[in-house]
């Protein structure tokens, strides 16, 4: 029986590797790339995103192109319940696409969330303010039927799931630019990291392409030690210039 989504990490990134600057500055997309994540997010069911990414860029989270299906949620990981303070956030004023919440405490901010119309789950995990993330996939695919999940960063909730095998597909866009700080695709805020590369995640290249821009190079790797069976037993389509030159105009 499948126990969760397929996991499908899309990230813009640096020849560093960087998804933001020190400043936290990360326009990093040209429009191709933009598009690119935009019909990736309409072959998902739904999107996630780590609280820190909520708080910093205020995303919608809403746009998608060519959707496979109507079904469409926002997951914000959120493991104090930072974004209660900020009701602004569109991820919670914008009524639709429904927003769900993991978080590792409850009381009275996850209420708060609660009466703004968001799904707050409650899913700790043995480390304080860590949320169980496993058991979150598991709660998408099984409540609300999320087969294909995007995690559209950032770099700690990556981090999270790829160290706990959770992750199916990486995709990374690299654009020619250097930031030497900040921010990774890939980010252990306790900076401990994968220490060698049989510890690391098991990536098989399965395509690189040119993007339709001439400048950036995306990469798609399967993970192949993710743990537990993911819903989906489709991959993604692999490489997507083709289809990217008809929707944007140059
Ligand atoms: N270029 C790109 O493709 C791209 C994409 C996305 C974001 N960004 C940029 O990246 C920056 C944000 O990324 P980030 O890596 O700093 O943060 P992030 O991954 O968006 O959010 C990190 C926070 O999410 C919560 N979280 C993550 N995993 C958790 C877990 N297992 N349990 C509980 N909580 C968990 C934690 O909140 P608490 O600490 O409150 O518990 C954590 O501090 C922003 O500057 C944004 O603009 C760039």
């Amino acid at each position: 029986m499948p126990s969760r989504p397929y996991v499908l990490v899309f990230s813009t990134a640096t020849v560093d590797g960087r998804i933001a600057s020190s400043t936290g500055y990360s326009m990093l997309s040209c429009p191709y790339d933009k598009a690119r994540l935009l019909l990736l997010r309409g072959y998902s069911d739904a999107v996630m995103v780590g609280a820190s990414t909520v708080l910093v860029d205020d995303p919608g989270l809403r746009r998608r192109l060519e959707p496979r299906g109507s079904r469409y949620y926002r997951v914000v990981v959120d493991g104090r319940l930072r974004l209660a303070s900020r009701p602004e956030l569109r991820v919670l004023r914008e009524p639709e696409p429904k927003t769900i919440v993991f978080t590792a405490v409850g009381g009275e901010e996850a209420e708060k969330l609660r009466r703004m119309g968001v799904d707050v789950h409650v899913v700790p995990s043995g480390k304080p303010g860590r949320v169980d993330l496993a058991a979150a996939l598991e709660i998408l695919h099984r409540e609300y039927g999320v087969e294909r999940l995007l995690v559209e960063g950032g770099g700690v909730l990556v981090h999270s799931l790829l160290s706990e095998r959770l992750v199916d597909e990486l995709r990374v866009t690299y654009t020619p630019v250097v930031f030497a700080a900040g921010r990774s695709v890939v980010d252990d805020p306790e900076a401990r990291g994968f220490p060698n590369r049989e510890r690391s995640p098991r990536l098989r290249l399965v395509c690189s392409e040119l993007c339709p821009c001439g400048e950036c190079v995306h990469n798609v790797y399967r993970v192949e030690d993710a743990a537990g069976e993911p819903a989906a037993g489709e991959h993604s389509p692999p490489c997507l210039s083709s289809r990217l030159r008809s929707l944007v105009r140059p």
